[in-house]
C-alpha cells in the first residue's frame, strides 16, 4: 500500500493548482471600497468630542439583526488568528504565500466596513462592541479539536467561507435596511470567491490523496463549529440567529455541507481505499443524523414561534 504523503509533499504537488486558482481569483475579484458602503451623513460625534454617547434608542436595527451583525463582525475581527492558522498550514511560499496575503487583505475589508457602518449609524453599543472585540481577539480563534494540517484546514475554510456567506446574506435581509443589505451582499460576494478557491484546492486534494483528504473532510464536517466559536455571547447569539433563520442547522446542511460535497462528488467517487470508504460511510451517517437534528430543531422552532405569536396577539388584544 502506498504511504501517506506528507504535508510538504502535498503542498508542493498542489502548488500549480494554487497558482491557477490564485490567478483565476485575481482576474474575477473586483476592487471595492469600504467607504462607499457607509452612510457617513448619518454620523455624529460622541460625548468625548462634544456630542452624545450611544443610547439604545438610537439603533434602527432589531434584536436579531444586532446579534447577527455583532457575531459577524467579531468573527471578521479575529482575522489575525485565522491568518496565523492559514499561514502555518498553507505555507508562505510561492503561490501559497501570495494567496494567504491577498486573502488576508480582502478579509480585513469586511471588519472595516461593518464596524464603520455600525458605529456611524449607531446600530449597536460601540463600547460593548470594543470590549467584546478585545476579549475575542485576546483569546484568539478557538477550535474545539485539533484541526491542524493543510488537508483539514482547507476543508474547514471551504465550509466556513460558505457558512459566512450565508450568514452575511441573511443578516443583510434581517436588517431590513437597504444600505446594510447592500454592504453585506458585497461581503458575501467576497466570501463566495474565497470559498471557490478553497473548494477547488480541496477537490485537488481529493484527487491527489483521496483517502487522506476524505478523512480530513469527515473530521471537519462531523466536528464543525462556526468560526466565531468562543466569542462573548456566542451561544446566545447563535441560538437567536438559528431561531430567526440567519444560520440554522437546515441551512448548514442544505446550503453549505451538501452542495460542497456534491461538487467534490464525494458519494460518487470510486478512488477511495478501505480507509477512505470508512471515512465516507461515517460522513454519510453523520449527514443523516444532521438531517434528523435539523428536522427536530425546525419543529421545536415552529412551536416556539407559534407560542410567541399567540402571546403577542393576546397582549395586543388586552391593550386594545
Ligand atoms: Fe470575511
Ligand atoms: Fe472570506
Amino acid at each position: 500500500m502506498a504511504r501517506d504523503l506528507t504535508q510538504l509533499e502535498i503542498l508542493n504537488e498542489l502548488e500549480p493548482v494554487a497558482e491557477q486558482n490564485l490567478n483565476r481569483h485575481l482576474s474575477i475579484a473586483k476592487e471595492w471600497h469600504p467607504h462607499d458602503y457607509v452612510p457617513w451623513d448619518a454620523g455624529r460625534n460622541f460625548a468625548a468630542m462634544g456630542g452624545f454617547d450611544w443610547d439604545p434608542e438610537q439603533s434602527r436595527l432589531g434584536e436579531v439583526a444586532k446579534a447577527a451583525m455583532i457575531t459577524n463582525l467579531l468573527t471578521e475581527d479575529n482575522l489575525p488568528s485565522y491568518h496565523r492558522e492559514i499561514a502555518e498550514n498553507f505555507s508562505m511560499d510561492g503561490a501559497w504565500g501570495t494567496w494567504v496575503g491577498r486573502w488576508t487583505a480582502e478579509e480585513n475589508r469586511h471588519g472595516i466596513v461593518i464596524r464603520d457602518y455600525l458605529v456611524v449609524t449607531r446600530a449597536v453599543d460601540p463600547v460593548a462592541l470594543e470590549r467584546d472585540r478585545m476579549v475575542h481577539m485576546t483569546n484568539g480563534a478557538q477550535s474545539p479539536d485539533d484541526w491542524g494540517g493543510f488537508l483539514q484546514n482547507v476543508a474547514y475554510v471551504t465550509f466556513q467561507e460558505l457558512a459566512t456567506r450565508v450568514s452575511h446574506r441573511n443578516t443583510g435581509r434581517a436588517c431590513d435596511e437597504p444600505i446594510a443589505d447592500r454592504m453585506l451582499q458585497r461581503i458575501a460576494t467576497d466570501e463566495n470567491l474565497h470559498m471557490i478557491f478553497y473548494r477547488n484546492l480541496c477537490a485537488a486534494g481529493l484527487d491527489l490523496v483521496p483517502d487522506q483528504q476524505i478523512e480530513a473532510i469527515t473530521r471537519i464536517v462531523t466536528n464543525f463549529v462556526m468560526p466565531g466559536y468562543g466569542m462573548p455571547n456566542f451561544r446566545r447569539n447563535g441560538v437567536l440567529m438559528a431561531k430567526h433563520g440567519i444560520y440554522d442547522l437546515r441551512q448548514h446542511l442544505e446550503e453549505v455541507v451538501r452542495p460542497v460535497l456534491k461538487i467534490w462528488n464525494v458519494f460518487g467517487r470510486d478512488d477511495f481505499g478501505p480507509r477512505g470508504e470508512r471515512a465516507r460511510d461515517e460522513l454519510a451517517e453523520f449527514l443523516e443524523k444532521l438531517d434528523r437534528d435539523a428536522t427536530k430543531f425546525e419543529e421545536q422552532r415552529d412551536r416556539l414561534l407559534a407560542r410567541e405569536a399567540a402571546r403577542a396577539n393576546r397582549e395586543k388584544a388586552a391593550t386594545a
